[in-house]
């Protein structure tokens, strides 16, 4: 069965999703919006990645990563989570501005859902794009609560021949996926390999009062679940326009994808859509979506594979097969020094939308610190809770300017808001719209944001021990 039937499948079924009428609370309109229902149970099974062995995972629905969710943009989606896990837990709606209560983050807009109870999420499914679900619960979302959200165009925006969905995982697969604690030191930058010793593999003692800054040693990099060589091919024809869609749901891993033989064609950065944009290699930091599209005019067998942006090692595997192909080992990608990327100052919105530009009636500064100011990961020198909020006003735009005073690059997030990555190359209306973004080691980023939300809003690292460490802070309306 291929992927796209067994979703089908699992939802259309397993998951018992259904359509009804929804009323608006209007006496005089007539239901005009479809509802779409999920069921999701959180539960702790036996998972197998394909290879390597069976270990325990938190999981939706028993699988690993939890169903795809699809949907159109204007519908309502409603999803029941039902809490089997002998913890509490949370759904975090990931980059899809949702009412606040409706965000899933514990003690900011909601209690935890407890074991054996059950809380509705409903919400109008938009924008369309790429997103991600995941529990927002210390780390669950490292033991395997996650899964990816597609929300359907309400108009086709551009036409394709095959698409698959291809989720980013990475994986210590023991007992407890992430929490196994077998840690070892973050990946920093080149030019501070010196400090990886080595002495952290393995689960040794980590230094005095350092411990908030390791991160687990991962043995399994998956795709949808599975590890290459079990991981299911991307089937083509010769001439075939192929959209794929990415999602990193990994706990600390950032990606250097590249298909060998082809170019990669991007055409949304976290379902925002952009100017295509031809690259050779795609970087995508945890929590980001990019959907890419690549021309299948080079017959062979060929594998989309990435490398660890920061330890260099070889980890993901895709195979690529043309039909009609059969013999033939798949060719590996190469990474040369002079590859182009997709920076983010190098794209622009496709459709472009006012707003920024003006004299923003905010400004913030965010530095992102560590172990030279404390033994934790930090903004401004403070760990959450107790870190400074970002106080803003209804209608306001905010500007906010991050530094990164670490040794290794982070993906921080903004929930319920897309940023606009500030690019003075370029009228504010074609900036990009994100909501995580990625930057490196000594890099500023500068991004404006329409306060058009209200609540209360996490803000964080989306390197999952960082942001639990208390790299995070809120965005707080007033009131
Ligand atoms: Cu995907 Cu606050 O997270
Ligand atoms: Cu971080």
């Amino acid at each position: 069965m291929n992927r796209r039937k067994f979703l089908q499948t699992s939802i259309g079924t397993i998951l018992g999703a259904s359509v009804s009428p929804f009323f608006l609370q209007n006496a005089f309109s007539r239901p005009t919006k479809t509802v779409r229902e999920f069921r999701l149970s959180a539960s702790v099974a036996k998972v197998n990645l394909g290879q390597g062995p069976d270990f325990v995972a938190w999981t939706f629905n028993g699988q690993v990563p939890g169903p795809e969710i699809r949907v159109r943009e204007g519908e309502v989606l409603r999803v029941v989570l039902k809490n089997d896990l002998p913890e509490g837990t949370t759904i975090h709606w990931h980059g899809v501005p949702v009412p606040n209560l409706m965000d899933g983050v514990p003690e900011v807009t909601q209690k935890p859902v407890m074991p054996g109870e059950t809380f509705v999420y409903e919400f109008e499914a938009k924008p369309a794009g790429t997103f991600i679900y995941h529990s927002h619960m210390g780390y669950q979302l490292d033991q395997g609560l996650y899964g990816l959200l597609v929300i359907e165009p309400a108009r086709l925006e551009r036409s394709y021949d095959r698409e698959y969905s291809l989720l980013l995982e990475d994986w210590v697969m023991r007992d407890g996926g992430g929490v196994a604690k077998i840690m070892r030191r973050p990946p920093l930058g080149p030019q501070n390999r010196g400090w990886m010793d080595g002495g952290v593999m393995g689960g040794s003692a980590p230094p005095e009062g350092g411990e908030s800054l390791l991160e687990p040693y991962y043995d399994g990099y998956a795709v949808n679940g599975r590890l290459y060589p079990a991981v299911e091919p991307i089937r083509v024809k010769k001439g075939d326009r192929v959209k794929l869609r990415l999602g990193n749901v990994s706990s600390a891993t950032i990606y250097d994808l590249r298909l060998a033989g082809h170019t990669l064609l991007v055409t949304h950065t976290d379902g925002n859509p952009v100017r295509p944009k031809e690259v050779d290699m795609l970087r995508i930091g945890a929590g980001e979506r990019y959907d890419v599209e690549f021309m299948a005019n080079s017959p062979g067998r060929w594998l989309l594979a990435a490398r660890d942006s920061g330890f260099g090692e070889d980890q993901l595997r895709v195979p690529v097969v043309y039909e009609g192909v059969r013999s033939g080992e798949p060719v590996l990608p190469d990474f040369p020094q002079d590859l182009r990327l997709n920076r983010y100052k190098d794209l622009q919105a496709l459709n472009p939308e006012k707003g920024p530009g003006g004299t923003p009636n905010r400004y913030y500064r965010e530095v992102l610190g560590w172990r030279m100011e404390s033994p934790h990961w930090a903004i401004n020198g403070k760990v959450y809770p107790h870190s400074e909020n970002l106080s803003v006003a209804k209608g306001e735009w905010v500007h906010v300017e991050y530094f990164n005073h670490t040794p290794m690059p982070h993906p921080m997030h903004l929930h319920g808001h897309f940023f606009r990555v500030v690019n003075t190359s370029l009228p504010p209306e074609l900036w990009i719209k994100k909501d995580t973004f990625v930057f490196d080691h000594l890099e500023t980023v500068e991004v404006e944001f329409l306060a058009d939300n209200p609540g209360r809003w996490f803000h964080h690292c989306h390197n999952l021990y960082h942001m639990v460490d208390g790299m995070a802070n809120e965005v707080v309306y007033k009131s």
